[in-house]
């Protein structure tokens, strides 16, 4: 009699108490996936208040502060900060900043879990962002038999005595992106023997890159100066002497 009734109560109670244990088990769900969001929030706002004025609203280090401070405000956006850039390498430099630089050390001002928040702010809205499709597409490269747009046809030797005279100075007479006014400019000019710049820039995509300069960069927009001929003839220079035998040098590695 005794034990039935006891068999009768387990019975009765086992379905409420799966219920309750499966209810608690989705707040708790709930709850992170709260506290993710709030996470994600409280890093943006800390991120606004107290990073944004040296590392820049976007978080690639234009800001007003970037020609004051050497070294400049990291820039998030960059490969660099991409392959450098770890989680625990960010929080560390938060917390403890970087001796000899403007970056302080907020490990006084910001709890453990603020830093850890900003961090991730960091990581996900910059450094993690998947940058446009032509600089991050590492396994397709653009056809490199390509011609210029609008029927144009490039005079690469016109083009090579522009280019020294207007570009070298900051990509390099070698194209290397080391130009005497590159050490002062951020972000850097273009490197066109880097393996990005080899996959992306066949003549169409120099042409349009050359063309419409880059905006908060110090990349002019050529088109306000040359004509469509004259961008065509610049950018078959930079084809010829500095993309097409850094392509076929690659090429012959893979070999
Ligand atoms: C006064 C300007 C300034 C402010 C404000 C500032 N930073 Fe920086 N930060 C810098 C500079 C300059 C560097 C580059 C230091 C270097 O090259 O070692 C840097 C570098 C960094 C780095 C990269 C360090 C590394 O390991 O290479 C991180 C991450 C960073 N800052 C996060 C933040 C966060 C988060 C905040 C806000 C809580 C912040 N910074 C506020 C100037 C600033
Ligand atoms: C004052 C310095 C400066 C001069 C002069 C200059 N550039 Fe640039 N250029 C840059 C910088 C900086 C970038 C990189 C912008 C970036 O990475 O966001 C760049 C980027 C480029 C790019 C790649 C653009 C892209 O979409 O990624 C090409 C192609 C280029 N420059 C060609 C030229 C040619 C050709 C000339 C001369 C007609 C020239 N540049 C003159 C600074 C300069």
């Amino acid at each position: 009699m005794r034990l039935s009734e006891i068999s009768f109560f387990s019975t009765r109670l086992s379905m409420p108490v799966s219920r309750v244990l499966y209810l608690f088990a989705l707040g708790l769900v709930c709850a992170t996936a709260d506290a993710n969001a709030a996470d994600a929030g409280r890093g943006s706002a800390i991120y606004a208040k107290s990073c944004s004025v040296c590392h820049g609203d976007r978080g690639d280090g234009n800001s007003w502060a970037k020609g004051q401070m050497r070294p400049p405000p990291r820039d998030f956006t960059s490969a660099q900060a991409k392959a450098e850039l770890t989680r625990e390498r960010i929080i560390a430099s938060i917390t403890h900043g970087r001796p000899g630089t403007a970056m302080s050390a907020f490990g006084s001002q910001l709890g453990k879990q603020d830093i850890e928040a900003v961090a991730e702010h960091i990581l996900t809205a910059f450094v993690a962002k998947p940058r446009p499709p032509a600089q991050t597409d590492t396994t397709r490269s653009a056809d490199m038999s390509a011609s210029m747009p609008n029927r144009l046809s490039g005079d690469a030797v016109k083009g090579g005595r522009f280019y020294m005279g207007n570009c070298a100075t900051c990509h390099g007479a070698r194209g290397d992106g080391q130009g005497p006014r590159a050490y002062f400019i951020n972000p850097k000019p273009r490197n066109f023997l880097h393996p990005d710049a080899l996959r992306q820039f066949n003549r169409p995509a120099l042409f349009h890159a050359i063309a419409s300069g880059k905006l908060g960069s110090e990349m002019p927009a050529w088109k306000q100066v040359l004509s469509e001929q004259e961008i065509a003839d610049v950018a078959e220079f930079v084809f010829r002497q500095f993309i097409r035998p850094a392509v076929d040098k690659s090429r012959e590695g893979k070999k």
